[in-house]
């Protein structure tokens, strides 16, 4: 069964009525780029075929009832003029702070009954939350035929996250799970969000893997990096990472504490190598591309400091196999979660016999793969 056929059964079963309407956001993948969007850098992800999805119908009161399959087959009720931080049911804020957000703007919206589920893995990096934030608000979009663009749903969406949630992320997520096309990745400006797409060439895979070691993006580690950032951007007398050059950084190593420096070093390297990764996935450069993403990962794990050992392990394994065919490297936040590779499709069946052997062998723990097509945003 699909999981649009589940998610319409399911909400049948709990509204006891048909839905009004079904509604998808996908998860994405980060190519390269990370850490970058909230210094007003750049970013290259890609939307992908797993994602969240919902069944709704609307209310003429202001009671939101929203069923999570997913979530333990909780269900949570609140009223859109009381919303209040679920200590508990940590997965109604994102709810609650996407309409409080949508509310900012479209004050006027009613309550709905939703019932929603998702395949992206939580807590690995593939961004669950932002989907889940997206598919809200594609839903009352829709449910109040709202001239709401994907642009805004983004920013509403991080304002969800930042303002209520309490996970000061930038816009990478959202905007990708709300603007990705189907069989490319975008290279987003997060300064002023004018993006390009990228097409993915048909030969090459997006191959996931998951350390399965968990992750949590509230963790105030992230809060922390980007706080670091901030400093070292105020040091410049700037408003973000940015405006900095490596040259400017360099000039001023010996009077910046040792791991601000590093910090400012990855953003603003990484910055490069993600411009120039469009022009080589553009090329069909797969070399420049593998020693971009390589360079990446380096930087993540050394400079940023965000990779687990299970990471690095697994990029060590598929780059073994892989060579300068492809590329691999961590995606998203980081401390735990998966890794990104691009790979030739012949390569893939080898490269699942090596994974599953290897990581398990190394590490005592089981990795999930997926092997994913790009796929297109709820609001393109
Ligand atoms: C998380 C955040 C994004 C971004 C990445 C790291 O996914 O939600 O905004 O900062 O981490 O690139």
């Amino acid at each position: 069964m699909s999981q649009q056929d589940l998610i319409e059964r399911l909400f049948e079963e709990q509204f006891s009525i048909a839905p009004h309407l079904l509604c998808h956001a996908p998860g994405r993948v980060n190519v390269i780029g990370d850490h970058t969007d909230y210094n007003d850098g750049f970013v290259f992800p890609a939307a992908i075929n797993y994602g969240t999805d919902i069944a709704a119908s609307k209310r003429d009161d202001m009671s939101v009832n929203v069923y999570a399959h997913d979530c333990d087959q909780e269900s949570t009720s609140f009223k859109l003029d009381q919303l209040k931080f679920d200590e508990e049911k940590m997965w109604s804020n994102y709810v609650q702070g996407t309409l409080q957000a949508l509310m900012t703007v479209y004050p006027d919206i009613k309550g709905a009954n939703i019932a929603v589920t998702g395949n992206v893995p939580q807590g690995a990096g593939l961004s669950s939350s932002a989907s889940f934030e997206i598919a809200i608000l594609k839903t009352f979009a829709q449910l109040y035929e709202l001239d709401l663009d994907g642009i805004t749903a983004a920013k509403l969406g991080q304002k969800a996250e930042n303002n209520f949630v309490g996970c000061n992320c930038g816009i990478m997520d959202q905007l990708i799970s709300a603007m990705g096309q189907k069989g490319h990745a975008m290279l987003l400006d997060c300064k002023n969000l004018s993006f390009e797409d990228a097409p993915i060439p048909s030969n090459l895979s997006l191959f996931i893997v998951n350390s399965n070691v968990k992750r949590g993006l509230v963790d105030s580690a992230y809060n922390l990096r980007r706080e670091q950032c901030e400093q070292v951007a105020k040091h410049f007398g700037k408003s973000a990472l940015r405006e900095v050059t490596l040259e400017q950084l360099e000039a001023d190593k010996s009077i910046i504490d040792l791991e601000l420096y590093k910090r400012a070093r990855h953003v603003i390297t990484e910055n490069t190598r993600t411009v120039s990764a469009l022009a080589a996935l553009q090329n069909n450069d797969i070399e420049s591309l593998s020693a971009l993403m390589k360079a990446s990962h380096a930087s993540l794990r050394d400079d940023f400091e965000v990779t687990t050992k299970e990471m690095d392990g697994l990029v060590e394994i598929i780059d073994n196999v892989i060579g300068l065919n492809g590329g691999v490297r961590m995606t998203g936040g980081g401390f735990g979660g998966c890794i990104v590779a691009l790979v030739p499709e012949e390569m893939v069946t080898k490269l699942t016999e090596v994974v599953n052997k290897d990581y398990p062998e190394k590490f005592g723990l089981a990795a999930t793969i997926y092997n994913c097509k790009a796929s297109q945003g709820a609001f393109r």
